[in-house]
C-alpha cells in the first residue's frame, strides 16, 4: 500500500476552501475598543461579558488541556462534543456519493449516521465473538475510496478495549485517516494513543469530557492529531463552534482534575460492584468485562427485562438490535444509591 498522504486523501473542495475568516481572528493583540465584529457595545442582557464573540481557537481551553493530557495545545481541536469532531473527520475527507467510511459493529451509532448525512457509504466489519477486530475479514471492508476507519477503544456498546496490536496494524497498514474514538479511556487506565501521535501520521484521537468529567451537558469534545490535520478541521469548522460560556465553564471544570478522577475511581469500584452483583441473576447469561463506565449484559429476554425495569422508573439501553448484541441491554454505571435500587429491582425480577 502507498505511504499515508494528507495530500492524496484531502477532498479537493477543502484543498481549495479560503475558510471564513472572522473579525476576531484577522485582529489579535490589545485594543480598548472593538468596532469590528458588529457586536453590541452597550453589552449583554446579562451580566455577563457575553456580547463579545468568543475565541474561535479556544486558547486557553487547549493550554489547560494541553498540560493535563500531555498533548501540545497545536495538535488539539476542540468541538462541540467529539460528534463534531466525527461529522468534519466524514465531511473534510470523504467525498459524497464516492467514498466511504470502515466501521466495525456493534460501535457508536454516530459513525453511520454522520456518514449517511453526508451521503457516504457505509462498510463494515463485524467485531468478533469476543469484540474484537477480526483484522483478516478487514481487507474486505477496504477498497480504494475508504478514508477513514473509525476504532472505538473502549468500544461503545461492548465496553472492551479493542486490541492495541489491531489498531497499529490499522495505523501502520491503512492509508487513510485512523480515527481512535477514546471517549471512555479514562475508565481503562490505559495509555492514550494520543501519545504516539508522532509515529502515524494519519491518526485521530477523539476524546470528550461528557463521561469521566461529568460534562455531557456541556457539549465539549477533543480530536488530537498532527498540526496538518489540525489545519484541516480549523478551515471547515464554524468559525465560533465553542460558545464563550461554554469555553469558560470548561476551563473552570478541568481545574477540577482531581474530583475528575475520585469520580471516576468512586464508579470504576461501582462498576464492580455490579460486575459482582449481576453474577447472582440467572436471567443474566453473560455479563461481558467492562473498561468503561457501563456493563453490556445478554439476558433471557431484552425486551422483558427492559420493561420490568421502566415499570420501576429505572431506564436502561436496550441494545439487541445491533448486531452480536441479541438480547443485550446496556448498562450505565449508576450512583451508588442508584446501583442499589437497580440491584434490589433485579432480585424481584421474575421472584
Ligand atoms: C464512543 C463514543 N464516542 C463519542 C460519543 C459522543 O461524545 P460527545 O458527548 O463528546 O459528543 C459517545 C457518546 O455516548 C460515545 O459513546
Amino acid at each position: 500500500m502507498a505511504e499515508f498522504s494528507l495530500d492524496n486523501i484531502l477532498r479537493s473542495n477543502v484543498k481549495k476552501l479560503i475558510p471564513y475568516s472572522s473579525a476576531r481572528s484577522e485582529f489579535e493583540g490589545e485594543a480598548q475598543i472593538f468596532l469590528d465584529a458588529n457586536e453590541n457595545s452597550l453589552g449583554s442582557t446579562l451580566n455577563n461579558n457575553f456580547h463579545r464573540y468568543p475565541d474561535p481557537q479556544q486558547k486557553q481551553l487547549k493550554q489547560k488541556l494541553s498540560l493535563i493530557k500531555d498533548v501540545p495545545a497545536e495538535n488539539i481541536f476542540v468541538g462541540n462534543g467529539s460528534d463534531e469532531a466525527i461529522d468534519l473527520l466524514i465531511r473534510a475527507f470523504c467525498n459524497p456519493g464516492v467514498d466511504n467510511i470502515l466501521i466495525f459493529p456493534p460501535t457508536y451509532g454516530m459513525y453511520e449516521v454522520s456518514a449517511e448525512i453526508n451521503d457516504i457509504a457505509i462498510n463494515k466489519v463485524l467485531l468478533t465473538e469476543d469484540y474484537q477486530i477480526d483484522l483478516n475479514a478487514v481487507k474486505n471492508g477496504i477498497d480504494n475510496n475508504t478514508k477513514i476507519i473509525f476504532v472505538c477503544s473502549p468500544n461503545n456498546p461492548t465496553g472492551n478495549l479493542l486490541e492495541p496490536t489491531s489498531i497499529e496494524w490499522l495505523l501502520k497498514n491503512f492509508n487513510g485517516i485512523v480515527a481512535v474514538d477514546e471517549a471512555y479511556i479514562d475508565f481503562a487506565g490505559t495509555q492514550s494513543w494520543s501519545q504516539r501521535l508522532n509515529e502515524f501520521p494519519n491518526l485521530v484521537v477523539l476524546q470528550t469530557l461528557s463521561k469521566a468529567w461529568g460534562l455531557a451537558g456541556l457539549r465539549i469534545g477533543f480530536a488530537y492529531t498532527s498540526k496538518e490535520i489540525i489545519h484541516v478541521f480549523n478551515k471547515i469548522k464554524p468559525p465560533y463552534n465553542i460558545s464563550e460560556a461554554t469555553q469558560q465553564l470548561a476551563l473552570q471544570a478541568l481545574q477540577n482534575e482531581q474530583q475528575a478522577k475520585e469520580k471516576t475511581n468512586i464508579l470504576i469500584q461501582q462498576k464492580i460492584r455490579l460486575l459482582e452483583g449481576f453474577k447472582q441473576f440467572d436471567f443474566i447469561k453473560t455479563i461481558y468485562p467492562s473498561d468503561a463506565n457501563f456493563i453490556l449484559v445478554k439476558v433471557d429476554d431484552a425486551k422483558d427485562l427492559y420493561q420490568y425495569l421502566v415499570a420501576k422508573t429505572i431506564v436502561v439501553r436496550n441494545r439487541s438490535s445491533q448486531p452480536l448484541c441479541e438480547n443485550s441491554l446496556r448498562i450505565t454505571v449508576g450512583a451508588p444509591e442508584e446501583n442499589d435500587i437497580l440491584l434490589l429491582a433485579l432480585k424481584s425480577y421474575k421472584a
